[in-house]
C-alpha cells in the first residue's frame, strides 16, 4: 500500500495544508517566482490532496491539472480541494502525457519523492515533454543539508537527518505534527548541483534556487520572531527553470 494512504491524506488536508508557511510563504514564493499566472494552464505534479492546485487557482490560473500516483490523496483532493478550474488525474507522473503542453509546471515535493537520481531524471523529462517551449517550471523542495541540530518544529515539522555531509539519494525523515497526529515521511536528498545538472541536461535553462520568502502579511499575523529561523536557516527552496527552445538545445 502507498505510504500516502487515507490516514495520511486526511492528516494532510486537515493539518499540513493549514500550517503557516503553507498558508503564506509557499504561495507568496510561487507568486514571486512565476509572476502573473492569470489565465495560464498549470500542471501540478504530485499534487497530493490539492494544496498547491488550490494555490494556483487562487492565484488566478485559467486551468490546473493535478497529477498524483496515490488514489487516496487524489480522492481527498476531489472531495474538498475542488475549484471549477481544477482537474485531478491519478497516475504515475513519470508516465503522464498531457493532451497538449501546459504553460507552467509546479510541484511541491516531487523532487524528494524520487528515490534515485535516475527517477529524478524521469520526473524532469516528464516536466519537459508536458511544458510548452519557454514554459516555466517551479518546484518547492526540501534541501535540509546543514540543518543538523536546527529546530524547525515551530513550523510544524522536524527532520531526522543522517550524520555528516549529505549525499545524493540519502534518505531522511520528515515528521509533520498535525493535531497531535504525526505524519512520518521518508524522503530523498539531492544536492543543488545534481538538481541543476539534471535540469540542464534535460532541456531546461536559467536554473535558480530561491529560499521560501515570507510576505509582510505573514510577519504581521505571527509573533515577531516566528519566521526568523525559516529565513536565517532555510530548508525549503523553490528551484525554477525555463524550457529551452529546440534551437537552444
Ligand atoms: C509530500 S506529498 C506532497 C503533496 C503535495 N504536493 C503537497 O505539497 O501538499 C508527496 C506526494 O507525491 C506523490 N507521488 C510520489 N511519487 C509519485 C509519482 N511517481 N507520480 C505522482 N505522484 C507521486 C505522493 O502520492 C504524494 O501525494
Amino acid at each position: 500500500m502507498s505510504l500516502y494512504d487515507a490516514r495520511v491524506a486526511s492528516a494532510y488536508k486537515t493539518g499540513v495544508s493549514l500550517l503557516p508557511w503553507r498558508r503564506w510563504a509557499e504561495p507568496w514564493t510561487y507568486h514571486q517566482v512565476l509572476g502573473d499566472i492569470a489565465g495560464k494552464d498549470i500542471l501540478d505534479a504530485a499534487c497530493g490532496v490539492g494544496v498547491v492546485s488550490l494555490m494556483m487557482a487562487d492565484l488566478g490560473a485559467g486551468s490546473v491539472t493535478g497529477v498524483d500516483i496515490s488514489s487516496a490523496m487524489i480522492d481527498r483532493a476531489k472531495l474538498d480541494s475542488t475549484a471549477p478550474v481544477i482537474n485531478y488525474i491519478n497516475c504515475d507522473f513519470s508516465d503522464y502525457q498531457a493532451a497538449s503542453p501546459h504553460d507552467i509546471a509546479v510541484s511541491s515535493f516531487i523532487v524528494n519523492e524520487a528515490e534515485t537520481v535516475e527517477q529524478l531524471g524521469l520526473f524532469v523529462r516528464a516536466f519537459h515533454r508536458n511544458l510548452k517551449v519557454k514554459g516555466k517550471l517551479a518546484l518547492v523542495l526540501d534541501i535540509p543539508d546543514r540543518l543538523q541540530g536546527v529546530d524547525h518544529s515551530s513550523y510544524g515539522y522536524r527532520f531526522s537527518l543522517p550524520e555528516g555531509r549529505m549525499k545524493d539519494e540519502d534518505r531522511f525523515k520528515l515528521y509533520i505534527d498535525v493535531d497531535k497526529s504525526l505524519v512520518e515521511l521518508e524522503l530523498s536528498y539531492f544536492s543543488y548541483s545534481t538538481i541543476r545538472n539534471i535540469l540542464e541536461e534535460n532541456g531546461f535553462q536559467e536554473v535558480a534556487f530561491t529560499p521560501l520568502m515570507v510576505p509582510e502579511e505573514a510577519h504581521r499575523a505571527m509573533p515577531s520572531d516566528y519566521w526568523d529561523m525559516m529565513i536565517c536557516r532555510p530548508g525549503l527552496f523553490v528551484v525554477s527553470a525555463i524550457k529551452m527552445s529546440k534551437s537552444q538545445l
